[in-house]
């Protein structure tokens, strides 16, 4: 099966394109490559990934002949990082996403995954499963849901469309991202000795694995289409509800090198609790790769001195710089720098 994978140097895309050439699938990977480094080509080159860096929004439909599999990844990635810029944020993450799915159904790919987030879901007190109403608070969740509802209506009995909704992620990737909880507090825990809480500790986040994330979308591409086409499916795992407070404990316990908590901002009491049954029940996935993995793993990985922060492993300010660039270059007319991002 040849996998096309936009998105597919970012913090996913890292694990993903690796792990499904690893299980003998013909990969692709279509980016712009604005936050891995240089890198990845010589990474995938060898492993014999082939790498496109092209926008998800202007990209030649070519590129989707002879593609059996779709997993539209490309995305601008978190709340803060969809607030910076609303309308590039539709513009990626919406209508970048409509025209992959559609280019994707014209090319005739069988299997089409997009990548959404429990985010959708916003603070509710019960706990929510695929069936529960909406109510996305930001740019980036709004984005989400748009993009769900308008790519799964194209699915028909020659091209199988899936939404996925991850918990959020956590675990190493060659792209890290320090910007996201688990991996911000193990960060922080094992060079600074200080794990940073929000006050008050007892707002609730579901979690997954980076690699389990990888497993899910192969087990959905490897799914009879009967089970998978048009639905939706939330990705992690109910013991991965897990407090910040709680949180806070493991990361100090797997990284044992005295780091003591430091609270900041106002409290806030804001939870959300994902049921993951759906996945299991139907379609038999369950995730592998439990939270003090993860710690460990990126622990290891930053005492082995391959993890350092930089300025692309802040998502968000990373595409505040290239925005801030992108205004100056127009400030000063500079012909062929109009567009960054
Ligand atoms: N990481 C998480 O916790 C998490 C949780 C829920 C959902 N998701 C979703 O999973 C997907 C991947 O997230 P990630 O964590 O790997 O984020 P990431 O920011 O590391 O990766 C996104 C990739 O998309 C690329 N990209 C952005 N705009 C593009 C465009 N116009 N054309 C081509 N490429 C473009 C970026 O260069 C980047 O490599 C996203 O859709 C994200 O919303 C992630």
């Amino acid at each position: 099966m040849k996998i096309l994978v936009t998105g597919g140097t970012g913090y996913i895309g890292r694990v993903l394109c690796p792990y499904l050439k690893e299980k003998g699938y013909d990969v692709i990977a279509l980016d712009r490559n604005f936050l891995s480094d240089e890198s990845v080509k010589e990474e995938y080159n060898s492993l014999g990934i082939k790498l496109i860096r092209d926008d998800i929004r202007y990209f030649d439909p070519h590129i989707l002949e002879g593609v059996d599999a779709v997993a539209d990844l490309a995305a601008l990635s978190n709340d803060p990082a969809g607030d910076l810029d609303s309308f590039k944020t539709w513009d990626i993450n919406y209508i970048g996403r409509c025209r992959v799915a559609r280019l994707a159904k014209k090319a005739g790919v069988k299997k089409y995954i997009v990548t959404s987030s429990c985010s959708v879901y916003g603070f509710q007190n019960e706990v929510v499963d695929e069936k529960s109403p909406v109510n996305p608070l930001t740019t980036y969740a709004k984005a989400n849901v748009a993009i769900e509802a308008d790519n799964l209506i194209l699915g028909d009995k020659n091209f199988t469309v899936t939404a996925l909704r991850l918990a959020t992620a956590f675990g190493y990737s060659k792209r890290m991202r320090l910007d996201i909880a688990i991996n911000a507090m193990t960060f922080n825990a094992a060079t600074k000795k200080k794990i940073m809480l929000m006050r008050e500790g007892t707002q609730i986040r579901p979690f997954v694995h980076v690699k389990d994330i990888s497993r899910s979308i192969e087990t959905v591409f490897e799914s009879e289409e009967g089970l998978v086409n048009g639905q939706r499916f939330n990705i992690g795992s109910d013991e991965q509800n897990v407090s910040l407070k709680d949180l806070g404990e493991m990361v100090r316990k797997t990284v044992n090198n005295g780091s003591e908590v430091e609270w900041y901002g106002d409290p806030d009491v804001r939870s959300y609790r994902v049921s993951f049954k759906k996945a299991i029940e139907e379609i038999k996935f369950r995730t592998k790769y439990d939270i003090e993995y993860g710690i460990k793993e990126i622990n290891d990985m930053i005492n082995s001195g391959k993890l350092i922060q930089t300025p692309q492993t802040k998502t968000v300010e990373f595409y505040k710089l290239l925005l801030d660039a992108e205004s100056k270059f127009r400030e000063y007319s500079l012909p062929g720098f109009e567009r960054i991002l």
